[in-house]
């Protein structure tokens, strides 16, 4: 069904009723980027949460985001349009079993990819994005042993990148896996002037294919500064909208996934970031819900370490 500008016009009149601000991330739709106050990647999204005087945060993005504004913001309603946007990576580590991987290394220091339940980072010493992680892991002294979670493609490439070895968690995610090596070689070799550019949590086989590797903000700073024409983009094809209105002059191609998407054909789409709807942003603004719940003390001892993050990020 087509969305008609009365649900525009709905949801500008509840963000004023509500003193609200709409924040979302780039592999949101793009209706919702459209009328977001703010896009961005995590760490943008953090600090714009950090930041806002509004009394409600619309967050439009996945569940792990929502809640780390409510943690920085306990005084304020934080909805999330679908409470079940969740994320693979975020899943793929429980907080029991992360306590007990955790006490096996009782001399490390726990470094965390923000994409993970507030659990998680209450055992963390510090939180990061793809977009500050290599300066934050290089403020750790070399001899530091360093446990980093859940990504492990992210870890990995870190580890390689700064030549610092970390105890890994075996987490993933599921869109990011989903790149083909064989199918990416084949269409540089179709595409030679194109530039491959590649989110950090792609398989280190897509990663060394890649001429740039970076946050999804990176990778739009990328398309929009770099002199070539064209490119191989390996992550979610929501920020093709925001490339393509920064730089509509140059072609994107989506890098090729294993195997083919026979009910949507759309299978790099993130299936969970994707079950936000612009009905949903609207829905969640008039009732208030689904809000973030965070519980203390759980809630402050989440908050130390993304403080850590955000200040190492000024
Ligand atoms: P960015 O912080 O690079 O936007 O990544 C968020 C994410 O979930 C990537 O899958
Ligand atoms: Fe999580 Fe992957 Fe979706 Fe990002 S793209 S929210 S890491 S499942």
């Amino acid at each position: 069904m087509a969305i008609g500008p009365d649900l525009f016009d709905e949801i500008e009149a509840l963000k004023k009723e509500r003193n609200a601000i709409i924040l979302a991330h780039y592999y949101q739709e793009p209706d919702i980027q459209e009328i977001a106050d703010f896009v961005g990647d995590s760490l943008q999204l953090a600090q714009a949460a950090q930041g806002t005087k509004a009394d409600v945060i619309c967050f439009a993005g996945v569940h792990f985001m929502a809640e780390t504004a409510k943690i920085l913001n306990p005084g304020k309603t934080v909805v999330i349009p679908d409470l079940d946007a969740g994320c693979s990576l975020a899943d793929s580590c429980p907080p029991d079993a992360f306590a007990a991987f955790k006490a096996r290394h009782p001399h490390a220091k726990v470094i965390t990819y923000i994409n993970c339940s507030a659990g998680i980072k209450a055992l963390s010493d510090v939180i990061v994005t793809s977009s500050n992680a290599e300066r934050i892991v290089e403020s750790f002294p070399p001899e530091q042993e360093l446990i980093f979670a859940p990504d492990r493609n992210l870890g990995a490439w870190l580890s390689e990148k700064l030549g610092r070895k970390m105890i890994l968690w075996d987490g993933s995610c599921i869109v990011h896996e989903q790149f083909s090596e064989r199918k990416l070689v084949q269409l540089k070799v179709r595409n030679p002037d194109a530039e491959v550019i590649a989110h950090p949590e792609c398989e280190a086989s897509v990663l060394r294919h890649a001429d740039f590797v970076g946050s999804t903000s990176a990778l739009l700073s990328r398309v929009k500064a770099s002199d070539r024409r064209s490119f191989i983009v390996a992550t979610e094809p929501g920020i093709f909208h925001e490339m393509q209105r920064a730089a509509p002059e140059k072609t994107l191609l989506e890098a090729p996934i294993h195997g083919s998407c026979p009910t949507t054909g759309a299978c790099n789409e993130c299936p969970h970031m994707k079950r936000n709807t612009l009905e949903k942003v609207r829905d969640s603004l008039r009732d208030l819900s689904p809000a973030i719940d965070v519980p203390e003390p759980l809630r402050s001892r989440a908050l130390q370490p993304i403080l850590r993050m955000l200040e190492l990020s000024r």
